[in-house]
This record gives C-alpha cells, structure tokens and sequence, in this order.
C-alpha cells in the first residue's frame, strides 16, 4: 500500500515559488517536488496546451523519456483536458485510449491546468501501482495544482 500524499507539499510548492515568476523553472521545481515527496510514483509532470494545433505538448516531468504530444481528447491527458476535469484512474489498462508512454504506468491522475478561464495544460502522475491514488490524495492534488496556479503567469506563457 503506497503512503497517503502528505498535505505538506501544498505549502512546500508554496514556500518553494514564493517570488519566482520563470514558468517553467517554476514547473520543473513542481515536478521534482512531487516525484520526491509522493511515495510510488514512476512519472510526475506537465503537458501545456497549444490553441493552434489543439494538441498538448511535453513539459517539464520527472521519469521516464514519454510521448511529446497528445491530442485534446486522446488519453487520459486530452480527455481530462477535453472535458476540463481531474481524471482519477485506478486501472490504466482499462480506460478506452490510454496512451501507453511509460509501460510501468498502471494507474494515474490528470489534474486540468486552467486559470483565469485560459487553458495552461494538465499535470499527469502516474504510479505503478493499480488504484495508487484514493480520493483523499485527490483532495491534496488539487489544493496543490490551486497554490501551484497562483505562482503560473499566464502572460509568460506565450514566450515559452
Ligand atoms: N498516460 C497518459 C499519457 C502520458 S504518459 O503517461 C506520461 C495518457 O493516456 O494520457
């Protein structure tokens, strides 16, 4: 049984990006936090959105080399981001479309990144464990993706 997530990465992602305004050093620090503090997990990262080819496109991640882009739709990832909502999966194998980027991927969860209505991109983790996440872990997901939102200029993120 993976350890419950740890309520203290909200403040940690916090304290760690007070002041700092580069995206993605700002991501890459994100990514990092989570694949250190979050016990059983093979792949921690971002997929940011690009309006003009409707697809997102690889971000910053720990783990292993993963796909580059995905279709809005496709996937847990596109899926989460099509329909603006956090996919829980306990069983990868099972939800129709999976993109299979990292084989040792078994479940996981795609948080929607979107602030102020503009749509920033996914934050995907996944474990290699089935069922890895409860809805407890959920609960301190999101109130990680709300603190890490505050510290993404949105206006930055055009010259990324
Ligand atoms: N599993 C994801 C693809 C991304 S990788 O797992 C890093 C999906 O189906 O959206």
């Amino acid at each position: 049984m993976a350890k419950p997530i740890d309520n203290i990465i909200v403040a940690q992602i916090d304290a760690l990006l007070t002041n700092e305004t580069n995206v993605i050093a700002n991501l890459s620090n994100a990514s990092a936090l989570l694949k250190s503090e979050v016990d059983d997990l093979n792949w921690a990262g971002f997929y940011l959105y690009d309006e003009t080819s409707e697809s997102l496109d690889l971000g910053p991640f720990q783990g292993e080399v993963a796909c580059m882009h995905i279709a809005k739709g496709a996937g847990v990832c596109g899926t989460a981001l099509a329909n603006r909502e956090i996919l829980r999966v306990p069983n990868v194998h099972e939800f129709p479309g999976h993109i299979a980027c990292d084989s040792a991927s078994n479940s996981e969860i795609v948080l929607p990144l979107i602030k102020d209505d503009h749509i920033i991109g996914v934050l995907d983790i996944d474990s290699p464990s089935l069922d890895r996440f409860t809805e407890s872990d959920e609960e301190t997901l999101t109130k990680f993706r709300d603190a890490l939102l505050t510290h993404i200029d949105i206006k930055s993120l055009d010259r990324v």
